[in-house]
């Protein structure tokens, strides 16, 4: 992934630049031009986020204020762990604020995520396996989220259909999750690749929540597909 990538090669000076650009393939010296000049990725380490899709979750939370202190949340594809870094600080789940409620952050994720003080990890998990569910079940207090957060994505193949699908059904999974841990009245945060099935995972959403609707973040570049659904009101499915 871009963002675990970006981790690993801080960029600080144009001469750090000359360097890591030699013997780089032009894709990979478009990218890490373009990391340079992006300003979330600038901020991004300035406040010290893993990443700078951190920005996304902040612009999301300010105008919809999702992540009140005392939350519970599932952060689905939480490597390298900014989006649970946000979700820590606004749920205090590091008990930073010990006059406000205590929140939990459980993050999931295919591939190792850093430790972060105030959040439990499931690394080398999927968040589409039981045995994940079943997991969550015990970290989540009461077995309930407030919120489920999905920033997932899978690898790009390249071929858009076919990823834009791929994330759907992904997506489509959390509609389980939600099934199994989110208490009513609880809200939804995913993301997908904007494309033909997005107004069927829409219809879908809307059959388990009250208001569902399409967010596209400043964060997120302008040029990606990238969208989010913000889901609210759960209701579960009538059985
Ligand atoms: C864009 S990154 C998430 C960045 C993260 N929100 C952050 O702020 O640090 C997408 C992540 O989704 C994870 N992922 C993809 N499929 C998954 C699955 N089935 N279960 C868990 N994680 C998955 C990938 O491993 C990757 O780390």
């Amino acid at each position: 992934m871009w963002c675990v990538s970006l981790q690993r090669r801080p960029l600080h000076t144009s001469w750090g630049l000359m360097k890591k650009l030699t013997g780089k393939s032009p894709a990979e010296q478009r990218w890490l031009q373009r990391q340079l000049k992006d300003p979330y990725v600038k901020a991004s380490h300035a406040q010290h986020f893993r990443c700078r899709s951190a920005f996304k979750l902040l612009e999301i939370d300010d105008k919809f204020r999702l992540l009140q202190p005392g939350c519970s949340v599932v952060d689905c594809g939480a490597a390298p762990g900014a989006w649970s870094q946000v979700a820590v600080q606004r749920v205090n789940s590091g008990g930073t604020d010990p006059a406000l409620p205590h929140g939990t952050v459980v993050g999931i994720d295919l591939l190792n995520i850093p430790l972060l003080d105030g959040a439990h990890f499931l690394s080398s998990h999927d968040v589409t396996d039981p045995v994940t569910h079943a997991k969550l079940l015990e970290l989540l207090p009461g077995g309930r989220a407030h919120v489920i957060l999905s920033d997932m994505a899978p690898n790009a193949s390249g071929f858009r259909e076919m990823d834009h699908e791929k994330l759907v059904t992904m997506c489509l999974s959390l509609i389980d999750m939600a099934e199994r841990v989110l208490q009513p009245g609880g809200s939804l945060v995913c993301k997908y690749w904007d494309g033909i099935l997005a107004h069927k995972l829409q219809e879908k959403l809307s059959s388990v929540f009250g208001k569902v609707q399409t967010l596209k973040p400043n964060a997120s570049r302008k040029e990606s597909a990238e969208r989010y659904f913000l889901a609210r009101m759960y209701r579960k499915a009538a059985e």
